[in-house]
């Protein structure tokens, strides 16, 4: 029998490939630089998986590709998915949880200290020689240990963001989330705020939702302007989830004292962006779970999704929407 037809869109391990190739039929993408849509498209016509990152799944895509049974993301996030879409085609959706819980949320305690602390900023001031002999207060930061925490968007990535804040740093952490976590709250000692009363409380407010229709553009102006003036807020979500012409504004006027972030409206980020001029921003290029072991899981989570997709089976991590 012949073996199902699968793109893979994107580079992947030789450990990937050996395992894809005893159970589909191979065609991948091994360019550095990402494939055209149109390519895509085409690539797509006898296709019935497709493995990839960020590609936007919609209606178009979905045309062009009339074999396609799954898509299987090697990420967590699947905001590139037009579920509805997907859904009215049978498509099924995959995605890689679970395994860069912990990475990301390192991450987002690298920003949390790196903001409180100005690590890049006095790193910057040692490294071009305006180090002077003599205290300097110019040089304090903020203490991250004992501060409010305020997670928004509970799930399993802020859950790890909790536990780091409240057994390492002895933080009170408060969050919210659509629906409220007792088992968390019980476990960790957090507690569950409403949204404006978590921005009006928090020292560090970290953004960790899915973007959704609901969360775009969650934290706009209202919502800075809510903020504490000493807060730090943190993104690590997706650019969208805030308004970030709001962001600029709330950081020029000094509406709040930082931020930390990992992603952007739009990326890789233009070279004009306010934000990169700004000392008290720190921005990275969304590493959240850049670090090879985690990616070596995601991969192998997201190929073993592929071939169950293609085997006419239920992927152990269908997104919950198209369940
Ligand atoms: C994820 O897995 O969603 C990360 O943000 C990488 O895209």
């Amino acid at each position: 029998m012949d073996k199902p037809k699968v793109f893979i869109a994107r580079k992947i391990l030789d450990e990937n490939k050996e395992y894809l190739e005893k159970y589909c039929d191979l065609e991948t993408w091994d360019s550095d630089l990402e494939i055209t849509r149109e390519e895509l498209l085409d690539r797509l016509s006898d296709k019935e998986g497709l493995l990839t990152v960020g590609t936007k799944i919609d209606e178009e895509l979905l045309n062009r590709a009339p074999k396609l049974k799954i898509v299987s993301n090697i990420s967590v996030g699947y905001n590139n998915f037009d579920l509805e879409a997907m859904k009215k085609r049978g498509v099924i959706g995959t995605h890689t949880p679970n395994v860069l819980d912990d990475t990301v949320a390192d991450l987002i305690f690298g920003l949390i200290i790196s903001s409180a602390r100005r690590i890049p900023e006095l790193d910057r001031y040692v490294k071009n020689g305006e180090w002077k002999p003599q205290e300097d207060d110019d040089l304090f930061g903020v203490n991250v240990h004992h501060r409010t925490l305020g997670i928004i968007g509970m799930g399993r990535i802020g859950e790890a963001v909790a536990k780091r804040g409240k057994l390492g740093f002895d933080m009170d952490v408060i969050y919210y989330n659509r629906n409220r976590k007792l088992e968390t709250e019980n476990n960790l000692g957090v507690r569950y705020c409403e949204f404006d009363e978590l921005l009006k409380t928090s020292d560090f407010i970290v953004l960790m939702t899915p973007l959704t229709k609901e969360t775009r553009e969650l934290i706009g102006y209202r919502e800075f302007d809510l903020m504490k003036k000493s807060s730090i807020f943190i993104n690590a979500s997706r650019g969208q989830t805030i308004n970030e012409k709001a962001l600029i504004e709330a950081l020029e006027n000094k509406k709040i004292l930082g931020a930390g972030l990992d992603v952007f409206k739009i990326e890789p980020v233009e070279k004009d962006n306010p934000l990169l001029k700004m000392n008290n921003v720190i921005t990275l290029p969304h590493i959240g779970s850049a670090v090879e072991e985690t990616r070596r899981d995601m991969f192998e989570v997201a190929v073993r999704n592929l071939v169950k997709g293609v085997q006419g089976k239920i992927p152990p991590n269908v997104v919950p929407e198209l369940k």
